[in-house]
């Protein structure tokens, strides 16, 4: 029988109570919810609301539900309407009269909101410290690499010089800035709806303050309405993962690109690659391919999620339980993700000469090349068009700008030197890049310092 049966003539539909049912995603909730109701019950009892006696029963009550729970001798009757039902009534059998009146000024609307928050809140604890270890492993890989020379890319062209520590530390920033999203959503996370009950608030003399100090929260949600309806936590939330995933993803597209013959720029290590059941020559990068593609799982639960909001009045709407599976499987992916993620990353085997020798080719060097006339006073553009001339003659004679003769570059002009091979060796190009934010050995050196002062906070 529901708790709510009083004003029906007739049992629920089992139909129904299948299609309505959110016990078999919200359980995990259940500490959350379990901590919540301990504070409201509290609460109530310090502003007379409910008898302190009471208060101490509800306490006892709930600690034994959860420790029921926690050691497996109570299960979830998946025939519960939700987490928030089955505590209550799990309770009241337990505590008789006492547990009826835990749910004083308070509805299932507010208790939803808090719990999910709660849950959330925890969520974002658990992930942040996943995104910093992948910072460190980032740090110590790239103190290895400053020396590395590879190839920068544009259009999957090779372009300039960089070394393979700029490049991880490009990672690194993105990172950060996922960490900053987190830290931001945590924040606009952290206001308590509970009080707001079903949508208008209540005439008991709740103290909302109370109940947001005992359960950690910054301050109780300021109107009672956006209390129960507001989402836009979970939305935040599910947008900083599907960027954190983004950036996952993109990193993925380059390991897997890395591992190939044509580039071979990195090996994984066997523990974090996979083999084929028909080819035995195959070791394949799994790991980046699947984080690459639970991406648009973590979009697809943002998407969900907007969806769902875009058509809802105010207040509480049942579309509303559905926030829940999204969010938690944003969540449960992206942890997933991150915990293989890092140590593929940081068992990677970096094959430094592939990259010396790819960078050795393209013409990477062709910018320093009309650097060079143009700090010997050619106009740039000019020095532009007398290069690509160069590289052209190099295409044709199958050289490089390395090893095309002097007398080539001086009948093209006559400002060309000597000293124009040390001028475009790749270790003068990525050395020389000392602007602030450059891959010069000393400059990505100061990145690396920063990240580490960041992961020290
Ligand atoms: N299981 C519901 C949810 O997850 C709890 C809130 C139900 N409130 C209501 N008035 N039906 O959203």
């Amino acid at each position: 029988m529901k708790m709510w049966a009083g004003r029906f003539q007739k049992e629920e539909d089992k139909r129904v109570n299948d299609f309505n049912s959110s016990i078999s995603f919200d359980m995990r909730m259940y500490k959350q919810d379990i901590a919540g109701s301990c504070a409201h019950a509290e609460m109530l009892g310090k502003c007379g609301i409910i008898p302190q006696e009471g208060v101490k029963k509800i306490h006892d009550g709930l600690q034994s539900v959860l420790n029921d729970i926690e050691n497996g001798s109570l299960e979830f009757d998946m025939e519960a309407e939700d987490i928030h039902m089955f505590i209550e009534a799990e309770l009241t059998a337990r505590i008789g009269d006492a547990g009826k009146r835990l749910h004083t000024a308070r509805s299932r609307n507010d208790q939803v909101a808090l719990d999910i928050r709660m849950y959330l809140k925890d969520e974002i604890n658990s992930i942040m410290p996943l995104v910093k270890e992948l910072l460190g492993v980032l740090c110590d890989k790239a103190s290895q690499h400053t020396n590395t020379v590879m190839p920068g890319y544009t259009h999957l062209q090779r372009a300039q010089p960089v070394t393979f520590a700029h490049h991880l530390m490009a990672y690194a920033q993105m990172f950060m800035r996922d960490i900053g999203r987190l830290e931001d959503t945590f924040d606009r996370m952290n206001e308590l709806p509970l009080g707001s009950c079903a949508l208008a608030g209540t005439t008991y003399p709740i103290d909302r303050f109370m109940t947001s100090e005992l359960l950690g929260f910054k301050k109780p949600t300021s109107n009672s309405l956006d209390g129960v309806s507001d989402r836009d936590f979970c939305l935040e939330l599910l947008s900083a993962l599907s960027i954190l995933m983004m950036h996952m993803s993109r990193f993925s597209e380059e390991i897997i690109a890395w591992c190939s013959w044509e580039f071979k720029f990195i090996e994984l290590d066997d523990a974090f690659a996979t083999g084929s059941s028909i080819m035995p020559q195959k070791k394949n990068p799994d790991i980046a391919e699947l984080v690459r593609g639970k991406t648009g799982r973590v979009y697809g639960d943002l998407m969900n999620s907007l969806t769902m909001l875009k058509g809802i009045s105010l207040a509480y709407n049942k579309d509303m339980q559905e926030d829940k599976e999204a969010v938690f499987d944003a969540v449960d992916t992206v942890k997933m993700c991150l915990t293989t993620f890092i140590p593929m990353i940081d068992t990677m085997k970096v094959l430094k000469d592939n990259m010396r020798n790819a960078a050795a080719k393209g013409f990477i060097n062709a910018t320093d090349c009309a650097d060079y006339l143009t700090k010997k006073g050619v106009p740039f553009r000019d020095a532009y068009k007398i290069t690509g001339e160069l590289v052209a003659v190099c295409i044709e004679k199958n050289l490089t700008l390395e090893t095309l003769p002097i007398s080539d570059y001086k009948s093209k002009s006559d400002v060309f030197e000597g000293d124009i091979y040390s001028a475009i060796s790749l270790e003068t190009c990525v050395n020389a890049r000392t602007s602030y934010g450059g891959p010069a050995p000393e400059c990505t050196s100061k990145q690396i310092e920063e990240v580490r002062e960041f992961l020290k906070k």
